[in-house]
């Protein structure tokens, strides 16, 4: 990680919430002192966690927007965990003091939406907790199709349930591992929602394509989602130059070579973390030149505005890029 401003927090505490599925309470070290209240944040908003290991890893806040007093992030264990929620499951303790960094917001929540769909698989119900917390003090309706594998594997159920107590929610619960389960029709229910609706989704890979298919001629304005790991293979194709326009300073991408890489080889300094496009902490001002967006974060909209980029993963289809550092 580099060029990131991070903050220490304290592990106040930490819970089961469902097979695999645990939550973390982060709260200010200090926060008698004037700056030792945390950022507020929107619904939607993730934070970064600089994990002791080396990785950093991104996790949506699961609390009531604007709550300075703590910040809450939902973890499921990977099986193939390369450290991030490892770490996290079986050596964090509450305690233990941590670096992190935002909060950040790339799936914000439309608030005036007439009506909300929420569509989570497994995980990806944490970004939309954070929605429907707003959305209730709002008093705007909403409604949510959550897919698990079973009521035991279904982080947050309580709290969903706790949230459509306030009259503004519905649940619909699909859990494709228990006998007679039905599948979400992701179809159906984006056919089924109110003409001015908007639309959000949040889970595995499949379900995501899915939901694409399924809003494909929807306005792009009203269909919203967002990706836990890499949506694309890094373009490290290079063969291109980097003008940094403030800076002054030329720097040739070679082949096998991120825009990133190249960037910091030259002295020229990125903000960086995840490095896989997720989390948008490199994201740069583009002035000149066609990035070849290859990150998870940007809309279609803004890709085709082509008015910023992720340098760790995108490439260019120009010969020359002149970015904004
Ligand atoms: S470092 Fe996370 S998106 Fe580039």
């Amino acid at each position: 990680m580099s060029g990131v401003p991070t903050r220490q927090v304290l592990v106040k505490a930490m819970r089961h919430e469902a097979q695999g599925v645990c939550s973390v309470e982060l709260v200010p070290l200090e926060p008698h002192l004037p700056d030792g209240r945390l950022p507020p944040f929107t619904a939607g908003a993730h934070i970064d966690l600089h994990l002791p290991s080396g990785p950093v890893r991104s996790y949506s806040l699961v609390n009531q927007p604007g709550d300075a007093s703590r910040y809450v992030i939902g973890v499921h264990l990977h099986p193939a965990s390369r450290g991030g929620s490892r770490h996290v499951h079986t050596a964090m303790r509450p305690g233990d003091v941590i670096s992190m960094a935002g909060p950040r917001n790339h799936f914000q929540l439309a608030e005036d939406a007439p009506h909300s769909v929420f569509i989570a698989g497994g995980i990806g119900i944490t970004p939309l907790l954070s929605m429907m917390r707003r959305l209730n003090e709002l008093a705007r309706p909403w409604e949510l199709h959550y897919a698990a594998r079973t009521r035991a594997q279904a982080g947050f159920l309580d709290d969903v349930r706790e949230l459509c107590l306030s009259g503004h929610g519905r649940l619909t619960l699909a859990l494709d591992g228990e006998p007679g389960a039905e599948m979400l029709d992701l179809q159906r229910i984006v056919a089924q929602a109110p003409a001015d609706a908007h639309l959000y989704c949040c889970g595995p890979a499949g379900m995501l394509d899915a939901f694409t298919t399924a809003t494909d001629g929807i306005a792009p304005s009203r269909v919203h989602l967002e990706y836990f790991a890499a949506r694309e293979k890094a373009d490290t194709a290079g063969g291109f130059e980097v003008r940094c326009a403030r800076s002054a300073t030329h720097v040739q991408v070679r082949p096998g070579q991120s825009v990133l890489h190249a960037l910091l080889e030259h002295g020229v300094q990125v903000p960086f973390a995840c490095e896989e496009g997720i989390c948008g902490s490199c994201e740069v001002g583009v002035l000149e030149g066609t990035p070849d967006h290859r990150d998870a974060v940007l809309s279609q909209q803004e890709r085709d505005a082509g008015k910023t980029m992720m340098a760790c993963c995108s490439g260019a289809k120009s010969d020359v890029l002149v970015l904004d550092i």
